[in-house]
């Protein structure tokens, strides 16, 4: 008895090391703010029931050091992406916190494109249906949007906030306060919040700090004034 017991245990846990063995170590969740993407992608389009909250732009599988893995399904067939599994009730939820914002290119179209290129790379540990719910529930829970609306930054065509204090009241989100990395767009001038970007464990328990890339400097908002817009 004890002794198949044990047995018993010894699989478990050579099952548990394999699971955890994944082909990935952090996600990094991307949040968009729809009407600064939509400045950049559809510029001087007027766009009507753009969305007035940070809606998502991925939930990526990531490493530590380059490369990333990407296109997990071109290698594991049986992870490509099922559209039957899009039940009206996650395309709903889906529809509100993970549109397409991209002209021309449709909601199913643009999830299967995330789950092709990061999703599938994460697919032993987060089936697709798993995937896309998981992202929507570590989102409302950051709940970015109510966050910055507590401190007073609010959306406005023209109103500024400085870097910190969107930084500051984000890191609220997480008890050990780790930073979210911001993303800008110079606008003519203008400098709008584009994205925000957090780092997750790779089971997606907790935020954990995004590791620093200098490559990606380009993008993030260095500016020290009180000049970002969050625009509407
Ligand atoms: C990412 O990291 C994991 C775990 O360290 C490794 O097994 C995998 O090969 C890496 N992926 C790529 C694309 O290098
Ligand atoms: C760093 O950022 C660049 C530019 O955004 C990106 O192409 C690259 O994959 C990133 N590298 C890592 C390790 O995150």
């Amino acid at each position: 008895m004890n002794s198949l017991f044990i047995v018993f245990h010894v699989i478990l846990l050579a099952s548990s090391v394999h699971l955890t063995n994944a082909s990935y170590e952090y996600f990094k969740l991307a949040l968009v703010w729809p009407t600064t993407f939509t400045r950049i992608h559809a510029p001087g389009r007027m766009m009507t029931n753009l969305p007035q909250h940070f809606t998502i732009h991925g939930l990526w599988p990531t490493n530590f050091s380059l490369p990333w893995p990407e296109n997990c399904a071109q290698i594991e067939k049986k992870h490509h992406f099922d559209q039957t599994l899009m039940t009206a009730t996650l395309q709903g939820v889906l529809n509100r916190d993970w549109p397409s914002l991209q002209p021309g290119k449709s909601n199913m179209e643009f999830w299967t494109d995330q789950w092709e290129k990061h999703g599938s790379c994460s697919a032993e540990r987060f089936a697709q249906s798993k995937y896309f719910e998981e992202a929507v529930s570590i989102t409302r829970k950051l709940d970015i949007d109510g966050e910055l609306k507590k401190v007073g930054i609010i959306p406005h065509r023209t109103k500024t906030y400085s870097r910190i204090a969107i930084v500051n009241a984000i890191k609220k989100t997480n008890t050990r306060q780790f930073e979210p990395e911001l993303l800008c767009f110079n606008d003519k001038g203008n400098v709008l919040l584009r994205e925000i970007r957090m780092c997750f464990d790779a089971d997606l328990d907790e935020i954990i700090p995004c590791p620093i890339n200098k490559s990606a400097g380009v993008n993030l908002c260095k500016t020290k004034s009180n000049s970002i817009i969050i625009p509407v």
